[in-house]
């Protein structure tokens, strides 16, 4: 059966990364993907920038779904912009999930959101929408992470902790369990947060 066609919204690094993970996972076509003005027609690996924010709608006949492949560190703005966009146009926003990830059946995971090679979801775990659970992250029984957050690569959430909306926390840092993270905070690379953490607040250790 043919697989349908997915637009990626981003075409840095972090799309190259997903690239990785869509072609493991193996359900979608990526027909390509969307970028500044002065990346199209330049090409991440096989696949070609076909268009800039401003032709997303004429994407649409060509392609059903579209994932956020922009990164983001420090703030969500962009990617809520772009996912925001999408979901408008009509665009749908599947959820992608490596093959070397591990999902407990027990977990949910959102719209848009992404998790990549190596990464756990355990038991009772929830992601909501336009997440990033990066390479090898951990979000343990029962977290709980809100819409638009990052979790970057190596990262453990452990349980029952959360973290609010539009959040970043950095490569290898380690929640502690029960801890409530507020929305739009920052926390740092290679940190150990041990305490609550207020809304729009950075954690630098
Ligand atoms: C948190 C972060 C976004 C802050 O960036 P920023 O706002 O540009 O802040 P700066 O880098 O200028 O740092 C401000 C100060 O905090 C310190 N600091 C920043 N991050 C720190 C960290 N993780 N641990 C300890 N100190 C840190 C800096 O040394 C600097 O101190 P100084 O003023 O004494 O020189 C950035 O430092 C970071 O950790 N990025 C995450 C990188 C990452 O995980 N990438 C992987 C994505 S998958």
């Amino acid at each position: 059966m043919k697989k349908p066609n997915l637009i990626l919204l981003g075409a840095g690094g972090h799309a190259q990364a997903c690239i990785d993970v869509i072609e493991q996972e193996g359900k979608f076509n990526i027909a390509g993907l969307v970028g500044l003005p002065d990346e199209v027609g330049t090409s991440r690996g096989k696949y070609q920038v076909l268009a800039s924010d401003d032709d997303l709608p004429n994407l649409l006949s060509q392609c059903q779904f579209a994932i956020v492949s922009l990164g983001q560190i420090n703030s969500p703005k962009n990617r809520i912009r772009l996912y925001e966009r999408a979901v408008e146009i009509g665009f749908k926003l599947p959820t992608i999930i490596s093959p070397r990830a591990y999902i407990s059946p027990s977990a949910t995971i959102g719209a848009g959101t992404i998790v990549m090679h190596g990464a756990i979801v355990n038991a009772n775990a929830t992601i909501a929408s336009n997440c990033i659970i990066n390479t090898r992250a951990v979000i343990e029984h029962d977290a709980k992470v809100l819409d638009n957050c990052h979790i970057s690569t190596g990262v453990i959430v452990n349980g029952n902790s959360k973290v609010g909306a539009g959040s970043f926390i950095g490569s290898g840092s380690l929640i502690k369990e029960d801890i409530s993270i507020g929305k739009n905070a920052v926390v740092g690379m290679g940190l150990t947060l041990r305490h609550n953490l207020p809304d729009d607040s950075k954690f630098l250790g």
